[in-house]
């Protein structure tokens, strides 16, 4: 049986917590690309127990940064794209994809005070139909080589799906759904991409758990 220290040990994942910090070592899977479409490209994020909202802006360029307006913390998901960033609704300060504040409109026009304002942001690469991000400090690893990340866009396909799993103690343990986002390479598949590609439905290979869903999107 698991203490609850040796599960505490793997299971928090805060910037302090022993598995957090390894993770954050690691580049980590924050959407899919398909997420990021559509006229309003903002989406709400919590990637190891961090409230973030990914956006991608005008020139195509994707940013993740902290969630809450560095201003009075108002929620920035429901910002608007515009200007080279994403505008606070609260009082319109606008960040870039660095964090940087671009603009803060009620101060006087000669104001420098932006140039001293940035949101907590952290890089973000697109690989195979994810977007991922990194959450460590410093400089990012390399991204792995391996097969599905290097493959044509022809040969891999990303799917966001619930995978149920029995924790434990057999038939009695208990359920545990766990989202996860899946890159595939279809490299050493049989048959035709195209055929392996419709084996995983349409409404699997985007569907969303439940918990995502965030009045933000709207
Ligand atoms: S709370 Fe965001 S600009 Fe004021």
């Amino acid at each position: 049986m698991m203490s609850q220290e040796q599960n505490d040990l793997i299971t928090r994942t805060g910037p302090k917590d022993a598995c957090g910090k390894l993770m954050r070592m690691y580049w980590q899977p924050a959407a899919l690309v398909d997420e990021l479409q559509g006229p309003r490209p903002v989406k709400a994020v919590k990637l190891l127990g961090e409230d973030l909202v990914l956006f991608r802006d005008e020139q195509g360029r994707y940013g993740l940064i902290d969630r809450h307006c560095a201003h009075r913390g108002a929620d920035l998901a429901f910002g608007r794209l515009e200007h080279g960033g994403l505008r606070c609704a609260f009082h319109g300060w606008l960040f870039d994809v660095s964090g940087q504040c671009l603009e803060t409109p009620a101060e006087p026009k000669d104001s420098a005070l932006c140039k001293n304002i940035t949101q907590r942001a952290y890089p973000v690469v697109e690989k195979s139909g994810i977007l991922w991000a990194y959450l460590g400090e410093g400089e990012p690893p390399a991204f792995p080589e391996i097969d599905c990340f290097v493959a044509p866009d022809s040969h891999t396909f990303a799917f966001k799906g619930l995978i149920e799993l029995q924790l434990a103690a057999g038939a009695r343990g208990r359920h545990r759904s766990v989202a996860c986002l899946v890159p595939a390479s279809l490299l050493r598949g049989r048959g035709s991409g195209g055929r392996l590609r419709q084996a995983v439905p349409r409404r699997i290979r985007r569907q969303r758990h439940a918990d995502d869903e965030d009045p933000a999107r709207i």
